[in-house]
């Protein structure tokens, strides 16, 4: 197999990595597998979601490390919310925790903190201290850390079918005018490429509502390792896996 090698980065400059060739630009991972790890260990399912949240911190570092643009991590799904109540209180805790364990040391590396999902129903401690890190990080211009949080693909498509109607009846789009690209803008990723690579971790091979339309050709990469086991060389071994694919588009040649 041909290996292009990676190039690390010098501390926060991005300038060394110009010349990694066809590194994922936008890579979307499936963190699963949290309540399995914590079963494996004896221990309650919550402490798989804290030891996973404490990996995204790993995993970042690792992608920037990688020269990767943009890291969407889903993390709470629509259909999340059938989980009993005390673990859904639990994971909706954990964005203040990571706020408040990581927010310097990735403002210090340049991160941005963005999210996509449906804020309305997020308990307010959880919408605020998600505010505060797209706040705080808003000016920086490295890492994009896109959280998918209360994220379903459906919904996410709906609503902008939605608002699309709205601005066909009030005479302000012509539904002839609306292609892919204009659809595109009304989704909760607007302004961001699709993603290259999808990795889910845990075995579990499917999308589970996550960015049905933005994948439509992205390359999947699969692992039986759970989230929170997911280290750096499990990543590189994904990072290189899709080095080496080739990507048509459709099309007969390797041209992006
Ligand atoms: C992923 O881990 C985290 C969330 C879906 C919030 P899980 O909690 O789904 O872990 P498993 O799949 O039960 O092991
Ligand atoms: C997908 O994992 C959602 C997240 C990782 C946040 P699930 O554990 O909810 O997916 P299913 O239910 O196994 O499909
Ligand atoms: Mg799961």
């Amino acid at each position: 197999m041909f290996k292009i090698p990676f190039f690390k980065k010098n501390k926060n400059k991005t300038d060394h990595i110009d010349h990694i060739e066809n590194v994922p630009e936008h890579v979307a991972i499936i963190m699963d597998g949290n309540g399995r790890w914590a079963k494996k260990k004896g221990l309650p399912r919550f402490a798989g979601h804290k030891q996973g949240m404490d990996n995204v911190r790993n995993i970042v570092r690792r992608a920037n490390n990688r020269g990767i643009k943009i890291l969407t991590m889903y993390a709470f799904s629509t259909e999340n919310w059938k989980r009993p109540r005390d673990e859904v209180d639990y994971i909706m805790k954990l964005p203040k925790e990571f706020i408040h364990n990581y927010l310097p040391e990735l403002i210090q590396e340049n991160v941005r903190i963005q999210t996509i999902g449906d804020f309305n129903l997020l308990p307010a401690h959880t919408k605020q201290a998600v505010n505060e890190a797209k706040e705080r990080t808003k000016s920086n211009d490295g890492l994009i850390l896109n959280i998918a949080l209360n994220y379903g693909s459906r919904g996410e498509i709906l609503q902008a079918v939605q608002q699309l109607v709205k601005e066909v009846e009030s005479d302000k789009l012509s539904p002839d005018t609306i292609d892919e690209q204009v659809l595109a803008k009304y989704l909760y990723t607007t302004g961001l490429k699709d993603p290259d690579l999808v990795i889910r971790t845990s075995g579990e091979q499917r999308l589970s509502n996550f960015l049905l339309w933005q994948v439509a050709y992205a390359e999947f990469w699969f692992t039986d390792k759970y989230w929170p086991d997911f280290d750096d060389e499990a990543f590189d071994k994904a990072l290189l896996d899709y080095q080496n694919r080739k990507r048509r588009f459709g099309g007969l040649t390797n041209k992006k």
